[in-house]
């Protein structure tokens, strides 16, 4: 079976695998413009902290093409712009920003270049992101395996895959590699309201792969808990300040409590761009409310009055002390966390 791919470049466009319309249809778009890659992003057509990275930076590499400058002064400037308008979709995945920074020092260092040659560097800096990001995951799926046990049964929360990055995934890539191991019982898929990855894009994953689940509304992660029925938990971030606190899906916080509770290890998987060593504690982490209306409803069913105040935030900070280990790709990390 061919690898699911979220975000690929083909000759001179970007091509991105359309997440709100899964799991019902597999639809590839094409983009030709940094805007509209922007509004992709903003509208979760690809979502999940590494993917949006990578994204973003193909959307610089789109940037430099629509540019008519004829100038390195002129490219910058219209580089600079698509920057901006880019890293004001969506402010929690630190990702994003740790691309757009990388896409950004590649521009200024090729001022002596002919401008041709600036979009091609631009090209392969997005190219490495991508590919860098998937080693990444491997590694993290060969470190995390470790902590997994034999007939594990693992919860997991939102969607972490190959979707949600540039392959292979960050804590399902955990789970993909316990399951490629043979040491994966079930996986509990929680369905994660309101936009649902979880039911929508991690049970899509695993009904590809093969992987066992069994899908849970969220409501019900407390009640498997308390059945003795998980072994650990594992997540994605979307981001992790210096001292671990980690931002992930609204959702991610009360499954860490309740971990807590019944003494089941909770752990983060996450890459090194997902780390944002400039923030000393979650506090400092902003954090993204999106429209009320997906809160007042499941789907296209309307299921609250449109009248009626919503606070949705989509994402939520779950405390350090909470986190037994953060998996990385250059291994695991143990309390107390100095990143
Ligand atoms: O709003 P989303 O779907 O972009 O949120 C995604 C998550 O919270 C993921 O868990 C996180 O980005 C890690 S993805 C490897």
């Amino acid at each position: 079976m061919t690898a699911i791919a979220p975000v690929r470049w083909d000759t001179d466009r970007l091509i991105l695998l359309d997440q709100t319309v899964l799991p019902e249809r597999e639809v590839e778009r094409a983009y030709r413009g940094w805007q509209e890659v922007g509004a992709a992003i903003r509208t979760l057509v690809v979502r999940g902290a590494p993917a949006i990275g990578v994204a973003a930076a193909f959307g610089v590499v789109l940037a430099a093409r629509e540019s008519r400058a004829a100038t390195f002064d002129g490219l910058m400037a219209d580089l600079e712009t698509a920057i901006k308008g880019l890293a004001a979709t969506r402010p929690t995945a630190v990702n994003l920003f740790w691309a757009l920074d990388r896409m950004r020092r590649v521009a200024v260092a090729s001022s002596a270049l002919p401008l041709d040659q600036v979009g091609a560097r631009l090209l392969a800096e997005a190219q490495t992101i991508r590919d860098e990001d998937i080693a990444a995951n491997r590694a993290m799926g060969a470190h995390g395996a470790s902590l997994v046990p034999p007939n594990a049964r693992i919860l997991t929360h939102c969607n972490a895959g190959a979707l949600a990055t540039a392959g292979y995934g960050t804590a399902l890539g955990v789970v993909r590699a316990a399951h490629e191991q043979g040491k994966v019982a079930l996986v509990w898929v929680d369905e994660t309201r309101p936009v649902m990855q979880g039911s929508r894009l991690t049970a899509w994953e695993c009904v590809r792969d093969g992987i066992p689940h069994r899908l849970i509304a969220d409501v019900v992660a407390a009640s498997v808990m308390a059945r003795g029925e998980v072994d650990l938990i594992v997540t994605g971030a979307d981001r992790i300040a210096a001292n671990g606190d980690t931002a992930n899906k609204i959702g991610t916080y009360s499954l860490a409590v309740l971990a807590a509770h019944h003494k089941v290890p909770f752990y983060v998987a996450a890459p090194f761009s997902t780390i944002d060593p400039a923030l000393a504690s979650g506090a400092e982490i902003p954090i993204e409310e999106r429209d009320p209306a997906e809160v007042r409803r499941v789907g296209a069913q309307q299921t609250a009055p449109s009248a009626s105040p919503v606070f949705n935030p989509a994402f939520d900070v779950t405390p350090a002390r909470l986190i037994a280990a953060i998996i990385t790709e250059r291994g695991v990390v143990r309390p107390p966390y100095r990143f």
